[in-house]
């Protein structure tokens, strides 16, 4: 079955909430796929950072495969041989005491959400039913209905509600925004340390730092989704080192599985993890010893092959590189490591186009929004495979 035919079968049995580019990927490896009719192409998305690792890393592959074996689930009726070990890494690696398992991103948002909603009842002494989280405009963190009722984007919203109280909007790299939108009810300050979904945001330089202060300050939890801009992503294992951060609630995903699997997880010191009791939250697929055995592999690929280090050397490359473009089209170039957006004037009659051209140039982007590509490869990336997506790029955006 070719291209067009497949397409044709998901637009006709699948719900269109999606609008892929038009190719059908069959096979992975690296940082290259192959389409079903044969043709390699440069993948400068890495599954909105997925797959940090490369598609179909053999360690990861090697790890599931040997617990495939063995048993994939059990729930958490009962104790896994596998998932003590991966929380004990997670943990060691990420510097927190606690970690608590779940599997997509949204999922853990949402726990960490109930965690310091519950914290703020039970340890900061909020009146029931009072507690405020802070969160940004242009945030992504997912699409249950509680996290979309802090979207600001209307499209995410639009015919979902009512929606779940208790969210409080500040403008996204404005201080004195969210300084005056702290009260007493206020358990918590949830940041994305760089806004991917929006369009790779990078906050003002110190930003991340003030937020620590004022949440300090005021006996409020910082709690950062690193779903999308951690584990090496932004040139540091998680973006908040940047600036010296120390968030007390991290949220983890995408990479923590390399893309095999769907694992993410909450991560906090005991004073915050401690609200949780038997019975108060859980997943039956969450901390499974698949789930636990891919995600031992993929942090362990991540370390041992310096994918961080590799993203901070060419993402400042990569940047550098772009930054050369001149075409008047281009309204900012910007990013962290391996995170960038090109994000073009509405005069460039949109991001999507360029995306299809850079697909038929063998490079795949996606835009995010209406204007900026965004580009994420793998971080396994070499100088020599980033040279081939920026030469791509630079044709594209060629001053015509
Ligand atoms: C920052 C951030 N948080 C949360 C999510 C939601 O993750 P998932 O799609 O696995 O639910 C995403 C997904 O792109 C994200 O970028």
């Amino acid at each position: 079955m070719k291209t067009q035919e497949i397409i044709a079968k998901e637009k006709q049995f699948g719900a269109f909430n999606y609008n892929p580019i038009p190719l059908v990927i069959a096979e992975g490896s690296g940082v290259w796929v192959t389409d079903v009719e044969g043709k390699r192409y440069l993948d400068f998305l890495a599954a909105y950072s997925a797959v940090n690792q490369g598609h179909n890393h053999p360690r990861i592959k090697e790890a599931l495969l040997e617990q495939l074996e063995r048993i994939p689930l059990t729930s958490r009726a009962f104790h896994n041989d596998q998932m003590g070990m991966f929380l004990e890494k997670l943990c060691t690696m990420t510097g927190y005491e606690k970690a608590l398992p779940m599997n997509t991103g949204a999922e853990a948002v949402e726990t960490a959400i109930k965690a310091a909603r519950k914290w703020g009842y039970k340890i900061k002494g909020v009146p029931e039913n009072k507690a405020e989280i802070i969160a940004f405009t242009g945030n992504f963190s997912g699409r249950t209905t509680t996290v979309i009722s802090f979207s600001t984007e209307d499209q995410y919203r639009d015919g979902y509600g009512p929606f779940t109280p208790g969210f409080v909007i500040a403008e996204y790299g404005d201080y004195e925004d969210v300084a005056n939108k702290v009260n007493e009810n206020t358990v918590a300050i949830f940041i994305e340390p760089v806004q991917g979904e929006a369009g790779v945001i990078v906050p003002p330089e110190g930003y991340l730092k003030q937020l620590r202060e004022l949440a300090t300050a005021n006996n409020v939890l910082l709690i950062a989704d690193e779903i999308q801009s951690g584990f090496g992503r932004t040139g540091k294992f998680f973006c908040c080192e940047h600036e010296g951060v120390r968030p007390d609630v991290l949220v983890v995903g995408k990479a923590l599985s390399g893309g095999y699997y769907p694992i993410s997880a909450m991560l906090s010191d005991d004073d915050v993890m401690r609200v949780f009791t038997p019975g108060d939250h859980g997943s039956t697929f969450g901390g499974n010893p698949l789930a636990s055995a891919i995600g031992i592999a993929a942090l362990d690929v991540l370390v041992d092959e310096n994918l961080t280090e590799n993203s901070a050397r060419l993402g400042e490359y990569l940047l550098e590189q772009l930054k050369t473009i001149a075409n008047p089209l281009i309204k900012d170039i910007r990013g962290k490591g391996l995170f960038v957006g090109i994000e073009l004037k509405p005069e460039a009659g949109g991001a999507r186009k360029y995306c299809e051209m850079l697909m038929h140039e063998g490079v795949l982007c996606k835009e995010t929004h209406e204007d900026t590509i965004r580009i994420a490869p793998p971080l396994t990336i070499t100088k020599e495979e980033l040279d081939i997506g920026i030469t791509a790029i630079k044709k594209v955006l060629a001053v015509k």
